[in-house]
């Protein structure tokens, strides 16, 4: 880590966030503390706007920002272009991350250290990326493939958390990086990130699963339902919502609403038939 670098972690703060997508607004209002250092989950049923979120406080141009506030370390981040924010500390894991045919992945590591200030010397680097690699578990062999190109779901998965690993940011947040992992996998990537959560990084794990939330120990967990914080409360509520779903918690209509896509997936089979 160069000396340089700003390394401890720092407040997020989300105040009544308003976002469109394409003049829908997404976003309602969202409501949102990470103080320095603490691992917060966000859960909440499909659709209701947690990518939304994620994208925008990493600082997507497609996300438009009608109302509210989002500050880092009191930093202003919604007045920072994508590029700023990162160099930051704040960093995205993907949900689907995207592949990059042409760029190997030694060369996209270096290159995201390079765009952020954060080059070493090519033997340190190697000697880095060669530890997280094993850290994470992924096979030597990848580093010469091109990134994410005919990666499986899972290792596209770890090669995000591996881009974390490498950067240090101070602010992570996972989007659904849990999906799709195995067992084995789900656990080298909680200790992949557990090992870098704490002073010198918050992280915000958007999940659908408690299990991943067994290793990372939030401090809070949060439930977003069709555009605002809708709860809070501890690692009990994502248990909860294992085991009951939203219903509780959002009400039959809402719970009803958020799961269409399972009802049109009944319209299609019954069309087809
Ligand atoms: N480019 C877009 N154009 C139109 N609608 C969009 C666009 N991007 C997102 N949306 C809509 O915004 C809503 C929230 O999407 P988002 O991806 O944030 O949900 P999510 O909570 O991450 O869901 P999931 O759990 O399925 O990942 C959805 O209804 C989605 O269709
Ligand atoms: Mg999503």
């Amino acid at each position: 880590m160069p000396e340089n670098s700003v390394t401890a972690a720092a407040d997020l703060v989300v105040r009544g966030l308003t976002v469109s997508v394409e003049d829908k607004e997404i976003l309602r209002g969202v409501d949102l503390s990470v103080p320095a250092g603490e691992i917060h989950a966000l859960m909440g049923p499909n659709g209701s706007g947690k990518s939304t979120l994620a994208y925008t406080l990493s600082g997507h141009p497609k996300y438009t920002v009608t109302a509210g506030s989002a500050t880092f370390g009191g930093e202003d981040l919604l007045a920072l272009p994508a590029d700023a924010r990162a160099r930051l500390g704040v960093f995205l894991c993907f949900q689907y991350p995207t592949a990059i045919p042409g760029v190997t992945t030694v060369n996209f590591m270096r290159a995201a250290l390079r765009a952020q200030g954060k080059e070493m010397p090519a033997r340190e680097f190697i000697r880095r990326l060669n530890e997280e690699m094993a850290a994470l578990k992924i096979d030597e062999s990848f580093r010469a493939r091109y990134i994410n190109d005919g990666f499986s779901g899972g290792e596209k998965k770890r090669a995000e958390v591996l881009q974390m690993a490498m950067l240090r940011p101070r602010l992570s947040i996972l989007d659904e990086t849990d999906s799709g992992l195995d067992v084995d996998a789900l656990r080298t990537v909680a200790n992949g990130v557990n090992r870098l959560a704490g002073p010198d990084m918050s992280v915000l794990v958007i999940t659908h699963y408690p299990r991943i939330l067994e290793y990372l120990k939030p401090d809070r967990v949060h439930v977003l339902n069709q555009g605002r914080i809708v709860t809070s409360g501890g690692p009990e509520l994502a248990r909860q919502i294992e085991s009951q779903g939203y219903e509780p918690i959002i009400g039959p209509v809402a719970a009803q609403t958020a799961h269409s896509h399972t009802s049109l997936t009944g319209v299609v089979a019954e069309a087809q038939a």
